[in-house]
């Protein structure tokens, strides 16, 4: 199972695929969660401390990975396969929730075609990391859409397009919804975050149906959510938050054959 998780900065993407690659790794699968924002900070919402989050080398800035794997002696010739295997043993940070967590780095446009040695390791580890069946990938995307190309529509089974009632996030998640969908990508669905009532939850059901989006959950806004994260813990580990009970029912609903919404 391979999960990406984008939408508008702010919404709630990381606490959410944090939240998905906990509920992975809880249900017994290999659970490794790739922090591809370009201002990474998943690894606090998956338990790590400020400082041991601070440690961590991010795959751009790895010269040992960039190097064996583009080190083939010819300019642009690179080895470009994983397994996760590979990656968990040697680059992944293993964290509090049982989630072995990549960090990407900063990287150049992804449409930019620049296929210098650090853009060219991360598109290929977004695009050829093989995964088994006992194993879940989950990508925190950053708000930007160029991740979106054919090669990462063919590699996801599905994408997660967070959006909460503003018309901005929910014209933002249309736009992925739209690019992904051009790109091939099938399993596309919006999860409504930080909704604090019935209307709010309303608008983001009703924007959904007018623009052929499938509704997969509403997620409630949560004060206890800010309060962790503005103590430096994570919110993902206070069980009675509705809003990580509420995540963690995606997770079943997106290990269903097929993939159930929870609302529609
Ligand atoms: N369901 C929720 N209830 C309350 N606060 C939330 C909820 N989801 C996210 N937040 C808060 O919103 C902010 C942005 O969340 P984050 O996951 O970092 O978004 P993104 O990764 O999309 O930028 C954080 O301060 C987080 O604590
Ligand atoms: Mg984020």
């Amino acid at each position: 199972m391979k999960v990406a998780v984008s939408g508008k900065g702010g919404v709630g993407k990381t606490l959410i695929a944090g939240g998905l690659a906990k509920g992975f790794a809880e249900r017994g699968f290999k659970s490794i969660a790739i922090d591809a924002d370009s201002s990474p900070n998943l690894a606090m919402t998956l338990g790590l401390g400020v400082e041991e989050a601070r440690k961590i080398t991010p795959i751009t800035e790895n010269k040992e990975l960039l190097e064996s794997k583009t080190g083939t002696g010819y300019s642009g010739v690179y080895r470009l396969s994983f397994t996760v295997d590979d990656i968990v043993r040697d680059y992944s940070v293993s964290t509090p929730l049982g989630v072995n967590l990549i960090v990407m780095g900063t990287v150049q446009s992804m449409g930019s075609g620049c296929m210098c040695a650090p853009n060219a390791v991360v598109r290929a580890l977004l695009r050829h990391l093989v995964v088994e069946r006992d194993e879940a990938v989950v990508l925190d995307l950053e708000a930007g859409v160029e991740h979106i190309g054919r090669g990462t529509a063919r590699a996801v089974d599905a994408m997660l397009i967070i959006a909460d009632s503003n018309l901005k996030s929910l014209e933002i998640a249309k736009h992925i919804h739209d690019m992904a969908s051009a790109a091939g990508m099938k399993q596309l669905y919006l999860v409504g975050n930080r909704v604090m009532n019935e209307a709010q939850g309303d608008a983001i059901k009703s924007y959904a149906e007018k623009n052929g989006l499938t509704l997969l959950a509403l997620v409630p806004f949560d004060q206890k959510v800010i309060e962790a994260d503005m103590n430096g813990e994570t919110p993902l580990l206070h069980k009675e938050i509705t809003a990580v009970q509420t995540i963690d029912d995606i997770c079943d609903a997106l290990l269903k054959n097929p993939i159930q919404t929870l609302q529609g």
